[in-house]
């Protein structure tokens, strides 16, 4: 199943493997340079079907560090828009880019807070820090929630002007929609707090906001943490849940990792940790998934498909050590992937 293909609204990938968002704290005011040009490049070039870009802030304070990606002005997708048309020019591969808001976790530099002066007041849906030793995070007013929710929708329309065929949302790891979705770091009284109901509007009103930018030729998905390991926190059911409200808003797939908003939260990891998350999102909610996790090798992925645990296989480590590993996976399968016709010479190791 790894090397059949699947299609989100018009976007067909070619084979299920994904490279996972990872930020490469490598821009200068939130720009992409050559670094990540040749980096998403070469992954395209191994023949994954899907590459995503790592988090792109939505707006200065929405980067996790000063050196995050951003996409709050036009020079930031231009930068973009040359790594995609690169990569749609030269591969077979598809290109998504993740949008996301840090939120409380953000103003960072190696995890650690950094004073004001260097990086920026955070922001949160309530006065809880990440960490005791964090500053109190400025509690957003319910119309900067707003104003939010609108720079997610004017960054997916720079997104689809870019050539992006896939917008993520970030939802996960206790970043500002995490932080939303949680009763453990959302304790408002205004319309995105309190109830279910409540704590999940701020993503379903940017799913919407973000949806109302796309067509049949953008797909969109999200990634949320299934659970985050804490008593009365959010956990798998609210998961399950969020997923089939996200069905009916048009998200056609959910990514599903796990963690990150509760610090110092017990977590046993382990090979493919978070696929029973995925499978049950994936089986109760009846959602097309995402599987991510200590996914490392070819059967490995491939047992997840077979098992109907997910329908895409997020790869983030592995692919940095191995940019070919979807290429390497079908030899071993003996099953077609696109590979650069100027390295045809390489497919016979004699
Ligand atoms: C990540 N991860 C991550 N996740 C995400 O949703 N957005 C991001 O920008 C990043 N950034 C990031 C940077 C780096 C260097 C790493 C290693 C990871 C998490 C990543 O996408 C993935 O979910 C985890 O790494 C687990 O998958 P692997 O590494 O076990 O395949």
């Amino acid at each position: 199943m790894l090397y059949t293909p699947i299609k989100f609204r018009n976007i067909e990938l070619k084979n299920r493997w994904v490279m996972s968002p990872m930020c490469m704290y490598s821009c200068e005011n939130g720009e992409a340079n050559d670094f990540h040009f040749v980096h998403y490049g070469s992954r395209s070039q191994g023949g994954t079907g899907l590459l995503m870009v790592e988090a792109t802030g939505v707006e200065p304070k929405g980067r996790i560090t000063n050196h995050c990606m951003g996409i709050w002005n036009d020079e930031q997708a231009g930068k973009l828009q040359r790594i995609v048309e690169f990569v749609h020019k030269n591969s077979e591969s598809k290109i998504g880019i993740q949008l996301a808001h840090a939120g409380r976790k953000g103003s960072t530099w190696n995890n650690i807070q950094i004073p004001v002066e260097e990086g920026w007041e955070t922001v949160a849906p309530s006065p809880i820090p990440y960490h005791t030793t964090e500053r109190i995070p400025h509690v957003l007013s319910t119309d900067e929630v707003k104003d939010i929710i609108q720079n997610f929708k004017k960054a997916a329309r720079r997104a689809v002007k870019a050539g992006f065929d896939i917008i993520e949302i970030h939802g996960a790891h206790g970043y500002l929609i995490h932080q939303f979705l949680s009763p453990l770091s959302n304790i408002r009284t205004d319309e995105y707090g309190g109830s279910f109901e409540n704590r999940i509007r701020f993503l379903i009103e940017i799913v919407d906001a973000v949806n109302e930018e796309l067509d049949e030729n953008t797909a969109l998905f999200v990634r949320i943490s299934g659970t985050e390991y804490a008593e009365n926190g959010w956990d798998i059911h609210s998961s399950v849940e969020l997923a089939k409200i996200l069905k009916e808003h048009s998200v056609d797939l959910v990514d599903v990792s796990s963690g990150g908003n509760i610090h110092g939260a017990k977590i046993s990891v382990f090979e493919g940790y978070q696929v029973p998350f995925s499978s049950q999102v994936r089986n109760e909610a009846e959602v097309k998934t995402g599987a991510v996790g200590l996914i490392t090798k070819v059967e490995q992925a491939e047992e997840i498909l077979q098992k109907g645990d997910a329908d895409l296989i997020f790869v983030a480590r592995e692919i940095l050590r191995n940019p070919y590993i979807a290429v390497q996976g079908s030899f071993e399968m003996k099953e077609d992937c696109f590979f650069p016709h100027q390295y045809t010479r390489a497919k016979i190791s004699t």
